[in-house]
């Protein structure tokens, strides 16, 4: 078959060579992009008189059946065209004849690709932070129903000081929106407009780039026509925006695994989003968190075969370029799909709220709050740590808890220490004192949801 880059050529191509270097097997999933990109070109060239009335309708109208006949599912893309641009061309070649040959005045694949992935990426951006913005939500209600809901607070994965299970959640509301703040930043550059750049050096045609840009809803074009078409910073940005993304969903599948084993117990995550097991008939597994804990190694892998692909490429476009796309797809594919199942798994997780509690009672998370109480009436914090060191190890060896020990040992211990320590201890206690800003006290804990609340409104 005849290449529409055939003419330099003699020797017949082979097809098992062709196979390896098309790319319309998973190109194809820019045919949109690709057809609006030449809509907008075609445009351009009709307003600028490098075509005429007649060819920008022939070309207009052929491109806008192919659009129709994508929609419906009736386009046939073939090895032998290598990619989606080649394809769309060879098919508005059969649509309208020869006139198809002059849509790629002014153009190269080089920029059409760019423009094509520019156009996807701001797309899978906008649906990403939909979902995101509705995911924090999910975070908030869920938090503002546990503002009083008593959790042990881990360091290194050891009981540390009780907190409030909604100041829990509202830390991933936090890592949520700078993922939020951050992809919406990345928009301003993938918001521009490669097109117009061509091969690498722009065009001795009069064309006008702005115009086009325009018509694509572009914010703005790029400066450098060798910086716009070898120019992948823009996937690499998303790609490790979806990482940090990835990690904290990952993160967050970690603490739900573990909160709803057997020795926890503190979630139990409904049926939906478990799945049980084909030998033993008691189990009831979180796979869908681990799944998103498992899925975040493959974007995080899309994001270093990007890196990696990038590091040695001279300017401008380079054919390495190609196998830019499978990560990007398959990251935006990964990301929106864990950003839906994350969502309803929290919204409908049943959190344990007494077995929670439970869990801060027989431990010594209150140890700080003995400490606090020594240091606020005057003994060094140092000497205060001591003593209530001392203390935990004697209830290690003797058996029972701070709460435990008889009020004249505490005042053979100090004097400082009155009566009001055994409420001091309270794990309840604990949290509500913590008054201090972002702290896990509850009134604390209530600002960050008005403030989320305010967050989340501006947003819409
Ligand atoms: N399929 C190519 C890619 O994805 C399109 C650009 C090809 N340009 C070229 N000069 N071979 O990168």
């Amino acid at each position: 078959m005849e290449k529409l880059w055939g003419g330099r050529f003699q020797g017949k191509s082979e097809e098992w060579i062709d196979e390896f270097g098309a790319s319309i097997s998973f190109d194809q999933k820019l045919a949109k992009q690709d057809i609006l990109g030449s809509l907008a070109h075609v445009k351009m060239l009709g307003h600028t008189g490098i075509l005429t009335v007649e060819e920008t309708a022939a070309i207009t109208e052929g491109l806008q059946t192919l659009q129709a006949k994508l929609q419906e599912g009736n386009l046939q893309f073939s090895i032998e065209n290598e990619d989606i641009h080649l394809n769309i061309e060879t098919l508005l070649h059969q649509e309208i004849g020869a006139v198809a040959g002059k849509l790629h005045t002014a153009r190269s694949r080089n920029d059409q690709v760019a423009t094509d992935m520019h156009l996807f990426l701001k797309d899978v951006v906008q649906e990403i932070l939909e979902k995101l913005h509705h995911l924090r939500q999910t975070f908030v209600e869920k938090a503002e129903e546990h503002v009083e809901t008593i959790a042990p607070g881990y360091t290194h994965l050891q009981h540390a000081q009780p907190i409030s299970f909604g100041h829990h959640l509202l830390a991933y509301y936090q890592m949520f929106t700078r993922d939020y703040a951050r992809l919406t930043e990345s928009l301003k550059r993938i918001d521009l407009s490669p097109l117009g750049s061509a091969a690498l050096a722009g065009t001795t045609f009069p064309i006008d780039r702005e115009f086009a840009a325009k018509e694509l809803d572009f914010s703005g074009v790029y400066a450098n026509s060798l910086d716009a078409v070898s120019d992948r910073d823009f996937i690499l940005e998303f790609l490790s925006n979806c990482s940090l993304l990835m990690m904290h969903l990952s993160r967050f599948c970690e603490e739900l695994i573990l909160w709803c084993s057997y020795e926890f117990q503190y979630i139990e995550l409904t049926d939906t989003f478990s799945t049980g097991s084909s030998i033993m008939p008691q189990k009831k597994n979180p796979d869908m968190a681990e799944l998103i804990r498992g899925k975040t190694g493959r974007v995080y892998g899309n994001l270093f075969g990007l890196l990696t692909l990038m590091k040695g490429l001279p300017l401008a476009y380079n054919k390495d370029f190609q196998e830019d796309k499978e990560g990007m797809f398959d990251t935006s594919e990964t990301v929106l799909a864990c950003l839906t199942i994350m969502d309803g798994m929290v919204a409908t997780m049943k959190v344990n709220k007494s077995r929670m509690y439970a869990a801060t009672q027989k431990d010594f998370s209150n140890a700080t709050e003995l400490a606090d109480y020594l240091a606020a009436k005057g003994l060094p914090f140092r000497q205060a740590h001591e003593i209530v060191g001392k203390l935990v190890l004697r209830c290690t060896q003797k058996g029972g808890y701070l709460q435990d020990i008889p009020f004249e040992e505490y005042q053979a211990i100090s004097p400082l220490i009155e009566e009001d320590i055994y409420v001091t201890l309270q794990p309840e206690t604990a949290v509500k004192r913590r008054h201090s800003l972002g702290g896990t006290g509850f009134d604390q804990v209530r600002l960050q949801l008005d403030h989320a609340h305010k967050e989340l409104l501006t947003e819409n």
